[in-house]
């Protein structure tokens, strides 16, 4: 049986009870499960010949009643070998996890096809989120799949096009908050203790960690029950990161994997207290009071999962890098041309964090590694546009187009 548990106090919660911090020392909460009952669910093959996708891994989720699942076809994202990138970096073998081919284009739909299933099973009847754009572009989704209200509060001119036009289209009830994200999150906290009918859905719930574990479990999977030597993955709120460790650790202790993999957790410079944190060896972090930076799905001051992350980073012996937006919005570009993979530029600073460790030698060329990318590059269409060459535009004329493109006009002689 599955329940829940404080990270810092050890304090046991029912699996059902809605409880989004420790109510003894207000530290997070993570699932846990009977090692006896997870043991014997890996020994049932049968989840092995499903298909890659998060409820492959039904038997490893807290859900009770597979009846109530509310799914879109979730998980199952290609593990893209990049040998072109990886000649073009100098490294022995890269690997993009591309977390853009969930059904939402991010993977929040990962966490959220657990949430919402969660938010059903609980009979909840609304649901919210603070966002940077994705989490609400998949609640909204996943609330209309379940017939839920949804709000979501994102902040006002910060968000990608792409993102606001998924929640609008979605039906949610759309928020624009004069503020940032973290002033945002403050609020959805404060909202959902007080109002106990709305049901929170942002990344302090546990339940959309396990969720996102499945990240996880599909690369042990798709590398043949291997782990690679390194994880790369951008790092905001910091769910994520949390979550893919767990997903590792809960693989190894099961023994479906024999290694770990160092976790790698990038941020952007503007908005980068783990990594500051980490550089100086400081067991909490400072948070950024005016977060900035490009990538606007990780303009995170005060990562509300920090303490995970920072568990996950240093218990897997990985490290946290920041990248400029200079970086990010040339390593989001490279990846484009020289693998076909557009992801948007949060996305891309895991491949930018990736060339900035492996140049100052703290990740070795001979590492197997794979970077994640995060979110679909359409997302973001107006940072593409802006950072690319200007299309040209010629008269509707085969002359004009064959001029633009350097062809010699073709001169026959006819043979009389
Ligand atoms: N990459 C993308 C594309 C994201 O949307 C996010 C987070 C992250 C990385 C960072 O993940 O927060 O788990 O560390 N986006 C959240 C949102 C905050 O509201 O969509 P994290």
């Amino acid at each position: 049986m599955a329940y829940q548990k404080c990270i810092n106090c050890g304090s046991e919660y029912g699996i059902d009870e809605i409880v989004y911090f420790c109510r003894k020392c207000e530290d997070l909460l993570e699932i846990k499960y009977d090692q006896g009952e997870l043991a014997e669910a890996l020994r049932d093959n049968e989840w092995r010949n499903a298909p890659l996708s998060v409820w492959r891994y039904r038997n490893f989720m807290p859900i009770s009643d597979s009846s109530k699942i509310v799914s879109l076809n979730e998980g199952g994202t290609g593990l893209h070998l990049c040998q072109r990138l990886a000649k073009h970096l100098g490294i022995r073998q890269l690997y993009v996890k591309n977390e853009g081919e969930n059904p939402t284009g991010s993977f929040k739909d990962r966490g959220m096809t657990v949430g919402v299933t969660k938010a059903v099973e609980l009979g909840v009847k609304s649901v919210i989120c603070a966002s940077t754009g994705n989490t609400s572009a998949s609640l909204a989704a996943y609330a209309a799949k379940a017939g839920l209200q949804c709000a979501v509060l994102i902040p006002s001119g910060k968000i990608a096009y792409g993102k606001l036009s998924q929640a609008m289209i979605y039906g949610a009830k759309v928020i624009q908050v004069r503020g940032n994200f973290d002033e945002s999150l403050d609020i959805v906290l404060k909202l959902s203790e007080k109002h106990r009918t709305i049901y929170l859905l942002n990344s302090i719930n546990p339940f959309r960690i396990e969720g996102q574990k499945s990240l996880g479990f599909e690369i042990c999977d798709q590398l043949n029950q291997e782990a690679p030597d390194r994880i790369v993955v951008p790092v905001g709120n910091a769910g994520n990161i949390s979550a893919i460790w767990k997903g590792f650790t809960e693989f190894h202790e099961l023994g479906v994997v024999k290694a770990l993999p160092k976790m790698t957790g990038i941020q952007a410079a503007g908005a980068a207290p783990i990594v500051q944190a980490i550089k100086n060896g400081s067991d909490t972090i400072v948070p950024v009071a005016a977060p900035e930076t490009v990538a606007t799905a990780i303009r995170i001051g005060a990562p509300v999962s920090w303490k995970k992350a920072m568990t996950a980073i240093k218990e897997s012996h990985g490290t946290a890098e920041t990248v400029t937006d200079e970086e990010i919005l040339s390593a989001q570009k490279m990846l484009a041309r020289v693998e076909g993979l557009f992801v948007e530029p949060a996305s891309a600073s895991s491949i930018a964090g990736l060339i900035k460790l492996v140049d100052n030698g703290t990740i070795d060329r001979d590492e197997r590694i794979v970077c994640v990318t995060t979110g679909h590059g359409l997302k973001d269409p107006d940072t593409a546009v802006k950072m690319s060459e200007k299309p040209v535009e010629v008269d509707a004329e085969l002359a004009a187009i064959e001029e633009v493109l350097g062809l010699k006009k073709q001169v026959t002689i006819l043979a009389r």
